[in-house]
């Protein structure tokens, strides 16, 4: 029988963008087809996150919408994987119009699921299992040409209040350097110049053998042009890890350190193991080692009992540490985590007005950290070309997206003068064509 086809939506962070990747690897392997139009596909696989009520939203709308295309073709599959399924399987809830679930520890068993559902007639199948996996050997099919994402481990068990994570990802895995340079090895020859390693909390990463600052740097000695990680926890961030940072001239001059509150009462309540001196200390001595280096984060506004002056806090920090970028959130309540049970909630409007307030300085903030950009040579690295033709799409040394306009390649690395800003993003034109490692 001819083997059916795929398609694969993703929703949430890095990891389920390399999880995507993963499954396609394990479909692909067993002779299904990956499509790329979703009116195409006979099996469409839904890729979830369970981090925020919204985007479990979306997804249940998703599948509403989905079942349309049911109508022209009865036989279609619907999966759902990835965290927000592990979520319902453990809350023995389902979605109408799905046909299976699978959690992301379990992505090597969905072949043998969709083989099954032929005979069970479009039967959901629920399967779980304890404990985070590392798919030692399988590795993600790369479909695009300059950037990949790398995983050094897999799951948490840091608990922070608020997350969802440790619940749908239990246990935390480490993969052995062997693997993580293997799968690397491979990408460098494929032609990837590009690699994120990634993990919940990155540099946490202990194989017994090898820390994080040990594995970065180890990768830096490939012939990886760009090297980064994400997502960083200020608590395992050592100055070891800063000098590696510093020395390894393929490594992004970036770090992504989620704060997630300016108050020291918060961030007690959210277990983030740290306080705001010591996170400033932190960012004082990165700046002091690497003066150029962009700095990004995390907040999160409205956590139960936070007040007005809790989240002025906030906003003064984010005036006086001066974020590259941040990415800022409403706290969003989550049945199983601890501060589900935390009291008191804070009403809608009051989070939403602080994020307001919030998202007004930091843009500000970019926009004039972009100004700065304005006649300064960047080395670029170039990723694609983009719509509308307006030029191509490529990151500078601080991991920061600029468009530039002249003759390049993907995966080239050109000088580049930034002219101007679009919106806030910076604009430039090539003056060079660097160097290609
Ligand atoms: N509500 C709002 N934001 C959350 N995050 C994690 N859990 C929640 C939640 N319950 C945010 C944190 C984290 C990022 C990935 O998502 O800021 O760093
Ligand atoms: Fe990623 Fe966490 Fe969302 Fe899962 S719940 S997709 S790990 S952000």
């Amino acid at each position: 029988m001819k083997k059916k086809s795929f398609y694969l939506l993703t929703y949430g962070c890095q990891m389920n963008e390399y999880d995507s990747r993963l499954i396609a690897e394990i479909l692909s392997k067993e002779g299904y087809k990956e499509v790329k139009d979703e009116s195409k596909a006979d099996i469409i696989v839904m890729n979830t996150c369970s981090v925020r009520k919204h985007a479990e939203q979306r997804v249940v709308g998703r599948t509403g919408d989905l079942q349309r295309l049911r109508e022209d073709k009865p036989g279609l599959i619907i999966g759902l994987v990835g965290c927000m399924a592990q979520n319902l399987i453990d809350k023995g809830e389902k979605i109408k119009g799905v046909d299976f679930m699978v959690g992301p520890d379990n992505y090597e068993e969905i072949p043998r699921i969709i083989d099954g559902l032929d005979s069970l007639d479009s039967l959901a199948m629920v399967i779980k299992k304890e404990k985070t996996i590392l798919y030692e050997g399988v590795y993600a099919r790369q479909d695009n040409s300059v950037s990949a994402f790398v995983p050094v481990m897999r799951g948490c068990e840091n608990f922070c209040t608020y997350c969802i994570v440790p619940y749908v990802r239990v246990g935390l895995q480490m993969r052995s350097s062997k693997d993580i340079l293997n799968e690397v090895r491979g990408l460098l020859k494929k032609g990837i110049k590009e690699i994120i390693l990634l993990g919940q909390s990155v540099n946490q990463y202990d194989d017994s053998k090898v820390d994080f600052p040990g594995i970065l740097k180890m990768v830096s000695e490939t012939s990886v042009s760009r090297l980064g990680f994400f997502t960083s926890h200020p608590y395992y961030t050592t100055q070891k890890l800063i000098d590696v940072i510093a020395e390894g001239e393929n490594i992004y001059k970036w770090i992504h350190l989620p704060l997630q509150s300016g108050s020291n009462k918060i961030l007690k309540k959210m277990n983030r193991k740290y306080t705001k001196e010591r996170y400033m200390e932190l960012i004082s001595k990165t700046r002091e080692k690497i003066p150029n280096i962009s700095l990004t984060t995390d907040i999160i506004v409205g956590f139960p009992g936070e007040t007005d002056e809790d989240f002025q806090e906030t906003m003064e920090i984010m005036k006086e540490i001066q974020f590259d970028f941040a990415y800022m959130f409403k706290y969003s309540d989550r049945e199983r985590t601890s501060a589900y049970n935390l009291k008191p909630k804070i009403p809608e409007s009051v989070k939403a007005k602080r994020l307001a307030e919030l998202i007004e300085i930091q843009h500000k903030i970019i926009r004039i950290k972009n100004e700065q950009l304005i006649g300064t040579i960047q080395e670029v690295l170039v990723e694609y070309k983009g719509r509308k033709n307006n030029g191509w799409r490529g990151k500078t040394k601080q991991n920061k997206i600029v468009v530039v306009e002249g003759k390049t390649l993907p995966g080239e690395i050109v000088k580049v003068k930034i002219t101007g800003l679009n919106g806030w993003t910076p604009c430039g034109v090539i003056i060079d064509k660097g160097k290609n490692t």
